[in-house]
């Protein structure tokens, strides 16, 4: 080991300011900062607060500029349409001035919100950046929520647009979104002025004559020019899943934005200017706005934009191919596409098929990466396998194997060591820190470094609240785990009430509060339980009201098509029961904790505060006929 990891760390914690300000040097600023960091009203932290900034112009006018403007910024590969298609930087920087220019005659001026509801097409990079570049905040929604939670979005950051795709296309079923958008907006208190749409050949839609406009009609606008803006202005907000079904909807700046996702490809990925770097994620996620968008190209590298799947779309091959025929460096998806892959070719045949010779190095995250899938993707491919671990509100890695400084030895389990900048700490709940390998709340010490949430949209208070107040002095991540002596992290299990399935980020409180909604349903618990392909699923256990006479699985089957209408289909709620009674504490609490030990077959002790521990017996048994534990 070099030590170049413990000394970037060190320095990064010993001066942020330097050490970020040292950083804002490789971005492109209308005006430089003269101040770096402001924490004098945390946790509102603002960095680069006096710089003037805009992300287009870094991600595309500068290197154009400097000469890549013939170095393909964007390649779409569709296996589930059989388009594939390549974009220069010189072409997505006309393609995205003419579209900004045609959201400026819509009226769109720097500071409006603009949501983005579309399928993993090129327009919907285009869509982002155009918003970038005059200043719009842009709100990507993921395609496989319902019409209900879009409308949540849309009244929550009062949209004055929304970009729109007429479908999308999953396995077997186009979906068609614009119907989605039509119901959202007339649920929506708020209603948008105008509609772009996107005709796809797949489901054209009908659009709303005075509101509606075809995207390819307006798209070839004047182009204009990037809007300068302080790096403190919000670049977009992107809403997560939290406790209750109001999800959270994070801001993340611009300034702060530019300097770690350009700072984190090189150092964190190891990726440079001109390398071809894939996240097979989607543009709703997180992960999507930092390394499918706007990463890879603040770095001037080549980002992939895939619509399909990781196996079916036609075999468990596709990754391979895409990586052999583009030549891509690193690859970055969540380890659930690896177990589906692994399932459908469990001796990794397909591996062999394609010339990796330029793969160097797989990334993981979004979940829990269990051992036997990083070994299985190790052993099969021959290269580092890193698992990393972040969450929408930090927007890039905490914690990583920085292969860009140093490869630190890999130990399964682990997504290794923090990220300069993310000073990880474990406390106990006296705010007490914990010895070595013992757990406890994985918290961070503020501030936070740039490219972190700065604050919930119009919600100071609930960001305050959520985040930073039950460890005063450091951010709560919501994960529970450890650090070992070497300083390599563990991250155990989530302490709210957030679940991950394949990957996605998904609310029990949510799910609750749709089932609770149900005419026949007294009161219901919804608990994550594991599932070997999709690392958890929500199960649901209904309590009905006296008197419902209506066969069990009659309400059972409403519930999850309830769930599946009012979240999406994205929340997979397949798995729902009902019971006589919930175990709940004297004091009224749901036992959920216990539940989903016994669900998981982990080892469980009957809680000293159970109000009556025989209702255990009856969940126990509903559980088993359902197969869990599984058998
Ligand atoms: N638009 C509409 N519906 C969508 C959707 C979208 N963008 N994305 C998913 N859905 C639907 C799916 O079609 C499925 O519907 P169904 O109940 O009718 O089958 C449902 O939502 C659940 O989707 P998912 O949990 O993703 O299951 P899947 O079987 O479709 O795919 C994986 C499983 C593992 C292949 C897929 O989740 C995957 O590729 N994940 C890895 C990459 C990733 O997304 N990472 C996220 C963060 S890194
Ligand atoms: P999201 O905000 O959707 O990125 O989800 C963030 C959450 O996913 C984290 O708080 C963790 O619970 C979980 N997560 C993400 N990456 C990892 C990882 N590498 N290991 C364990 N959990 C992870």
């Amino acid at each position: 080991m070099s030590g170049e990891y413990e000394s970037t760390y060190a320095a990064a914690l010993a001066n942020p300011e330097k050490f970020w300000g040292d950083a804002a040097g490789a971005a492109h600023w209308f005006e430089a900062p003269r101040t770096i960091l402001d924490d004098s009203n945390a946790p509102f932290v603002r960095w680069f607060p006096d710089g003037k900034i805009n992300a287009c112009f870094n991600a595309l006018d500068r290197h154009v500029e400097q000469g890549r403007g013939e170095q393909t910024a964007l390649i779409y590969d569709s296996p589930v349409t059989g388009v594939k298609a390549t974009f220069t930087y010189r072409e997505l920087q006309d393609r995205v001035a003419r579209f900004a220019g045609a959201l400026a005659a819509q009226g769109v001026v720097p500071g409006d919100r603009v949501i983005i509801y579309m399928p993993m097409v090129p327009e919907a990079a285009i869509a982002m950046l155009a918003c970038a570049r005059i200043g719009a905040i842009h709100s990507v929604v993921f395609g496989g929520f319902a019409a209900n939670e879009l409308a949540m979005r849309i009244d929550d950051v009062k949209a004055r647009v929304v970009l729109a795709a007429s479908c999308g296309i999953e396995p077997g079923r186009l979906v068609d979104y614009k119907p989605l958008l039509d119901q959202a907006i007339e649920i929506a208190r708020h209603k948008p002025e105008t509609c772009i749409i996107l005709q796809r050949e797949q489901a054209p839609a009908e659009l709303v004559e005075g509101r509606d406009l075809d995207w390819r009609q307006v798209e070839n606008a004047e182009p204009v020019p990037c809007q300068p803006m302080l790096s403190t202005d919000p670049l977009y907000v992107l809403y997560t899943s939290g406790t209750t079904g109001q999800p959270k909807g994070v801001v993340r700046d611009i300034g702060g934005s530019v300097i770690s996702l350009q700072w984190s490809m090189r150092n964190v990925y190891g990726i440079e200017p001109g390398e071809v770097f894939w996240a097979a994620s989607d543009v709703g996620w997180v992960v999507g706005h930092s390394y499918i968008v706007y990463g890879p190209l603040f770095n001037g590298s080549t980002s992939i934009l895939f619509e399909g799947k990781p196996v079916g779309t036609p075999d468990p091959g596709t990754y391979w191919r895409i990586i052999s025929e583009y030549g891509v460096k690193a690859f970055f998806t969540a380890p659930t596409a690896f177990r589906a892959i692994k399932k459908e070719d469990p001796q990794g045949e397909y591996i062999g098929k394609y010339d990796l010779s330029s793969f160097q190095t797989l990334f993981l995250a979004g979940e829990r990466c269990d051992p036997d899938t990083l070994h299985w993707a190790q052993d099969r491919l021959g290269i580092p396998v890193i698992d990393h671990w972040w969450q929408t509100e930090l927007g890039w890695p905490a914690c990583a194997n920085c292969v860009g400084i140093e490869l630190l030895p890999i130990v399964p389990g682990s997504p290794t060591r923090p990220v300069p900048g993310f000073d990880i700490r474990v406390l106990d709940e006296t705010q007490a820190e914990v010895a070595p390998g013992q757990i406890g709340a994985l918290v961070i010490k503020q501030p936070l470094p740039p490219g972190s949430f700065t604050t919930l949209w119009g919600n100071d208070e609930r960001f305050r609240a959520s985040y930073f107040e039950s460890f005063p002095g450091y951010y709560e991540t919501g994960d529970a785990g450890y650090i070992d002596e070497r300083g390599y992290v563990y991250v155990m299990a989530r302490t709210d009430d957030v679940i991950n399935v394949a990957g996605h980020r998904l609310s029990t409180g949510a799910m609750e509060e749709v089932l609770a909604a149900h005419p026949d349903v007294a009161e219901c618990a919804v608990i994550g339980v594991a599932d070997a392909m999709k690392g958890q699923l929500p199960l649901g256990l209904l309590v009905l009201n006296d008197g419902v006479a209506r066969s069990s699985n009659d309400i059972c089957g409403e519930a999850i098509q309830l769930v599946r209408d009012k979240i999406g289909p994205v929340a997979a709620f397949r798995l729902c029961d009902v019971v006589q009674r919930l175990p709940k504490t004297r004091s009224g609490k749901i036992l959920r904790a216990t539940m989903r030990q016994m669900a998981d077959g982990e080892s469980w002790k009957v809680p000293a505060t159970i109000d009556d521990p025989a209702i255990l017996d009856e969940i126990g048994q509903v559980l088993h006929r359902m197969g869990y534990p599984a058998v």
